[in-house]
């Protein structure tokens, strides 16, 4: 796998939960993994060894000397060490501007996983996250198309978010050494400038999105952000697979981050996970008598942040208290902050991030708000279910796959009145302490676990090795 992203060793979002997980979850089914990662400056190398010195990438003009480390996970994790480039502590750019070096970063990465499958790890399949590993099956299938050692290999390409989608000016072709030929509208251009999102859909023999609901809205020109013709041309190579869940992180009988474990047989430690909780965002003490809506987000558009500003005044008249936990748009932050300051008794907002702290947050809430825009698979809600903290969620992507009437609330309409009534069914709700709980226990007894999602990867890759057999007995 090669991915930006992968927990414990970095993370902004779902995929890293996602490509932390999903490899242990494999090799339970007997599949070998490895994942190619970037070594960025906030990952120690302490409990890592080194196991290629000098892995040489040629692009354009350039020679990039990297370093290989390995990990001490149980799976080998590779992290491509080259601090000129990936030594920086954030992953992807400062404050609001992405670095101006992604389309070379993302590419040394893409090529040292071609290095590594040639020299450290046998590679059948590919399998690539996002933008930032797009450009490995257009290396694949150009420069290293008559490579002997690649000879049969398969390329997966998953689709965690359309809205990110690497575009670069056509000038850096030569850059990171991209075949010229590659630049049409069948490949990788994108309305005049190279898409490395694009380089994936195009090149890949596989493709997959995090939610089969995703998998379909993406085909829309509403929601296809551009590339819904792409995706509908290739629809018969598309599938959605829903992300699972690690419950051994994400369970509160487990759980080492918050303050008392609980079960559904047992939720007594939920009442302290709440009166903790409150405490921590330094809420009046009565808050606790209050239903309690969590939220742990990206600021962004995407999460439907400005849904929630506008309808925070709402759902204090309505008797809720809300904490929030997250970090990006500074609009969103300021807004949240101000919101902060005019109900500092119902209302408490942490900008940053903190593992810990979403984990208090999804024990110690009564309700979890996701009123997302537009959701790929979204894990956050699955968390809450497991922590019996209903969601309330606008019904898009995986938001709308994997909550139902009875375990969480849904709305259709992308608007602050429809999450407010959303809100005010749940407060409802929340008044009836023993359906309340009946509610909780219904959603703590879903099982998203990695189970049945891993068997559908690994049956893909299984099928698409197949393949590369069939051919080569022709
Ligand atoms: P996305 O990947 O679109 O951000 P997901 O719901 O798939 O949304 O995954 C988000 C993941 O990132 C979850 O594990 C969530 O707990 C975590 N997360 C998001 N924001 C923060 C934050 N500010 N602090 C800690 N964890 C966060
Ligand atoms: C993206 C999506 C999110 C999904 C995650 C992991 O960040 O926004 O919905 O859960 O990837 O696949």
């Amino acid at each position: 796998m090669v991915s930006s992203e992968a927990a414990p060793y970095a993370k902004t979002g779902g995929l890293a939960d996602v490509v932390g997980s999903l490899p242990p979850a494999l090799q339970e089914l007997g599949d070998e993994v490895a994942v190619v990662l970037p070594r960025y400056g906030s990952i120690d190398l302490a409990d890592t060894r080194c196991v290629w010195e000098h892995l040489r990438v040629y692009l354009g003009p350039d020679v990039y000397d990297l370093n290989i480390y390995q990990t001490a996970a149980n799976h080998p994790v590779y992290l491509v060490d080259y601090p000129p480039l990936f030594g920086r502590k954030a992953l992807y750019g400062k404050a609001d501007a992405d670095y101006p070096d992604n389309h070379i970063r993302f590419a040394v990465l893409a090529r040292a996983a071609i290095g590594i499958a040639r020299h450290l790890f046998a590679t059948d399949i590919f399998h690539c996250h996002d933008w930032q590993a797009g450009l490995v099956p257009a290396y694949l299938s150009s420069t290293f198309a008559t490579d002997p050692t690649f000879l049969g290999c398969r390329t997966v390409f998953t689709i965690h978010n359309l809205a990110f989608q690497g575009i670069f000016p056509k000038s850096v072709m030569p850059d990171v050494a991209l075949d010229p030929r590659l630049f049409t509208p069948d490949g990788l251009e994108f309305w005049g400038k190279i898409s490395y999102m694009k380089a994936g859909l195009a090149y890949s023999d596989a493709l997959t999105t995090v939610s089969p609901t995703y998998a379909r809205e993406i085909q829309s020109h509403e929601m296809g952000a551009g590339l819904d013709g792409v995706l509908r041309a290739r629809s018969k190579v598309l599938n959605g697979i829903l992300n699972g869940v690690d419950y051994a992180e994400w369970s509160p009988e487990v759980d080492s981050h918050i303050p008392a474990r609980y079960s559904a047989n047992d939720l007594s430690g939920k009442t302290i996970c709440k009166r903790n909780l409150i405490e921590e965002f330094g809420l009046p003490a009565g808050a606790v008598d209050r239903p309690l809506i969590g939220l742990v987000s990206r600021f962004a558009v995407q999460k439907g942040i400005d849904l929630i500003i506008e309808a925070a005044p709402g759902v204090v008249a309505g008797g809720a208290c809300i904490v929030a936990l997250g970090t990006g748009d500074r609009e969103y932050e300021d807004a949240l902050r101000r919101l902060q300051q005019d109900y500092p008794d119902r209302i408490a907002v942490r900008v940053g991030f903190d593992n810990g702290l979403a984990h208090r947050i999804e024990a110690g809430s009564d309700m979890f708000l996701m009123p997302s825009r537009f959701e790929p698979c979204g894990l956050n809600q699955m968390y809450s279910l497991r922590y019996g903290t209903p969601p309330i969620v606008r019904a898009t992507g995986g938001l709308d796959d994997t909550i139902e009437k009875d375990t969480g609330f849904k709305f259709a309409e992308s608007s602050a009145e429809a999450l407010l009534r959303s809100v005010g069914e749940a407060v409802r709700a929340y008044s009836n302490s023993s359906g309340w709980r009946e509610r909780m226990r219904r959603g703590m007894a879903k099982d998203f676990s990695w189970r049945a999602s891993a068997a559908a990867y690994s049956m893909l890759y299984r099928r698409l090795a197949g393949q590369a057999y069939a051919h080569a007995m022709l």
